[in-house]
């Protein structure tokens, strides 16, 4: 009697765990949706460079994302025929900022410096990046995966420092 009873809730509890992983695995397999479908080939091609928009990727920690004010220098009229073109004006109409999903984004205990890599360490955007002037899409993953793997193998084909408290301040 005994025994029916375990073996049911081992199955169940068998069960539940199975169900609950499989639900992690779904939130974290979901694909991050931006609120435009910014494309990064067309304003490349109309001469704009990384640095424009991205204002701290060479002198600052952070690369950082561009505000609203950025965007309406050129797009308070319409300069195409696009629907996502006539979003960015809805939004400055309320006043909001853009909600940009991020894709690269650290936990707060890496400690990771743009202008380190990008003017000190003379590392092309690309290495990390891929080709950013080639997409007409956002991104919807990292091209280069930023675990810590990752940027311990780099390090030291590039004989960079590995010291733990180098990346964990
Ligand atoms: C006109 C402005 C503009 C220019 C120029 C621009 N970007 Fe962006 N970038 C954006 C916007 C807006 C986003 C957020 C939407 C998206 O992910 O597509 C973004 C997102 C990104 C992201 C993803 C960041 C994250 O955490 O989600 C990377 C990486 C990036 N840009 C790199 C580049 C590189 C490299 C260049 C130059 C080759 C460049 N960008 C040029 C506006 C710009
Ligand atoms: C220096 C001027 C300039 C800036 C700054 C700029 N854009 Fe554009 N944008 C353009 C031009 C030019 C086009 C191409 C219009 C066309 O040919 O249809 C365009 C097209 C677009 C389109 C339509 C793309 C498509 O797939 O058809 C979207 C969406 C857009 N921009 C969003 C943004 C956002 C968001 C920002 C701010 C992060 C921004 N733009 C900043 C000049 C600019
Ligand atoms: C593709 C190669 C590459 C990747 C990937 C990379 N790095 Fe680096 N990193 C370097 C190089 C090269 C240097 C040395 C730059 C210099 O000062 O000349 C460096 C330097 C650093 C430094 C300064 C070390 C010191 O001596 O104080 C830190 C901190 C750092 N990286 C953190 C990171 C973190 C965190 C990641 C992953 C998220 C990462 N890096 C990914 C190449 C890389
Ligand atoms: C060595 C790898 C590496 C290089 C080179 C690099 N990035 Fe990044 N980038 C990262 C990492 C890692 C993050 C996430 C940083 C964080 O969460 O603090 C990131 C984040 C970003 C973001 C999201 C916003 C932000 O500030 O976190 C943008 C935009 C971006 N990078 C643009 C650029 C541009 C433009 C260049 C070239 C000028 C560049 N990156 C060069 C690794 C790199
Ligand atoms: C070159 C940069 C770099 C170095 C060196 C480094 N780490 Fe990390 N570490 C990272 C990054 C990036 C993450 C976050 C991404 C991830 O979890 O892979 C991380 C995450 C971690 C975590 C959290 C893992 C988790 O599951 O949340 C621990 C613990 C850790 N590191 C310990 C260490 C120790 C101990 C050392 C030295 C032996 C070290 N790290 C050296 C970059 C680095």
């Amino acid at each position: 009697m005994d025994f029916v009873k375990n073996s049911w809730w081992l199955t169940f509890g068998a069960f539940f765990s199975l169900g609950s992983f499989m639900f992690a695995a779904l939130l974290s397999d979901s694909v991050p949706v931006q609120p435009i479908r910014y494309n990064h080939a067309i304003h490349i091609s109309n001469g704009l460079g990384c640095e424009d928009c991205h204002v701290g990727a060479r002198r600052n920690e952070k690369a950082t994302l561009p505000g609203l004010d950025t965007c309406m220098q050129c797009h308070s009229e319409a300069v195409g025929q696009s629907p996502e073109e006539a979003k960015v004006r809805s939004f400055a109409g309320t006043s909001q900022p853009i909600p940009w999903v991020r894709i690269m984004q650290l936990p707060e205990h890496v400690y990771f410096s743009h202008r380190r890599h990008v003017a000190l360490g003379g590392m092309k955007c690309a290495e990390c990046h891929g080709p950013m002037e080639t997409r007409t899409e956002p991104p919807t993953k990292a091209f280069r995966p930023m675990k810590m793997d990752n940027c311990i193998e780099c390090h030291r084909e590039r004989k960079a420092s590995n010291d733990c408290n180098d990346c964990h301040r």
